[in-house]
């Protein structure tokens, strides 16, 4: 199994799903929108989380359409999951079979980013889709999270330092922090034509829905971040600080990036 740092067996997972929702669904479902998304459409879901877009999607395409949601740790997603025209899956991107082809649309949200072979996953993907299908992937740029106001310098050198040693164990655990600035570029070379990119982000004030993925995250990983030089007090401080309405950070930008499977061209 892949080394993903946020196992969702933790019971962090509901937070960072809740805050990852409320944050970026609304921009990620005007991505999709934006395909032309369709009733009757054919749709797969990689590691869909809560499926709180995995079920958004099974809404778009109706009775006469399918969406299959792929997780490797699916128990978040179970509750989201009834609709008849909804397969949910427990699955390996990086090394199970993929669960069908000719998919008018593959979505992924801050799914490659975790993977050491998301290179190779990606021409999975593609190879997923129908001629003229749209693979949509979403990421973050974790490079960018500037603090936007804080109480004093000694705030904002805290949340930089304690992010900064959060970065250092998800690229320990073979992931790209960078991942969301390369995703075009990748999906260029994969073959996909017609690509555009559009990249979110906004303020997260102290107490906000959105600043509370540091807190979920940093809980998962206390342990590890005090082996990188992180104490419990330090991390205690940050956690206040993340309550502090007077503390104010980006939020991750989200990188949204859509291109098509191009259609055959004719061979006389
Ligand atoms: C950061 S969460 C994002 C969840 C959801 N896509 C969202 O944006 O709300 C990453 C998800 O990818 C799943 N995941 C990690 N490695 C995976 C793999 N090799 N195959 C399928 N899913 C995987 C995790 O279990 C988790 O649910």
């Amino acid at each position: 199994m892949s080394p993903y740092l946020f196992d969702n067996s933790a019971p962090e997972s509901q937070g960072r799903f809740s805050a990852l929702e409320a944050c970026y669904d609304p921009v990620s479902r005007r991505q999709l929108a934006s395909i032309g998304l369709k009733a009757g459409w054919k749709c797969l879901e990689i590691g869909g989380g809560s499926a709180s877009l995995g079920d958004w999607l099974a809404e778009q395409v109706g009775p006469d359409g399918e969406v299959t949601i792929t997780d490797i740790e699916p128990r978040w997603a179970q509750a989201r999951s009834d609709r008849p025209q909804v397969r949910l899956l427990r699955h390996d991107i990086v090394r199970d079979l993929l669960p069908g082809d000719g998919y008018d649309l593959v979505h992924a949200r801050l799914v490659l980013l975790h993977l050491p072979e998301r290179q190779r996953v990606l021409k999975r993907l593609v190879g997923a889709l129908r001629p003229g299908g749209w693979l949509v992937l979403e990421e973050f740029d974790c490079s960018w999270v500037p603090v936007l106001a804080a109480p004093d310098e000694d705030a904002a050198v805290l949340f930089r330092r304690v992010h900064t040693a959060l970065v250092g164990l998800l690229e320990g655990a073979g992931a790209d922090p960078l991942w969301g600035q390369r995703v075009l570029g990748a999906m260029l070379r994969a073959g996909l034509v017609d690509l555009r990119a559009t990249t979110y982000a906004e303020a997260w004030p102290g107490g906000s829905a959105g600043i509370a993925l540091h807190r979920h995250n940093v809980d998962q990983v206390a342990h590890q971040l005090a082996g990188a030089g992180i104490p419990d007090r330090d991390l205690d401080r940050f956690r206040s600080l993340l309550r502090d309405p007077g503390f104010v950070a980006n939020s991750y930008p989200l990188i949204s990036v859509r291109g098509r499977r191009p259609f055959e061209e004719y061979q006389p």
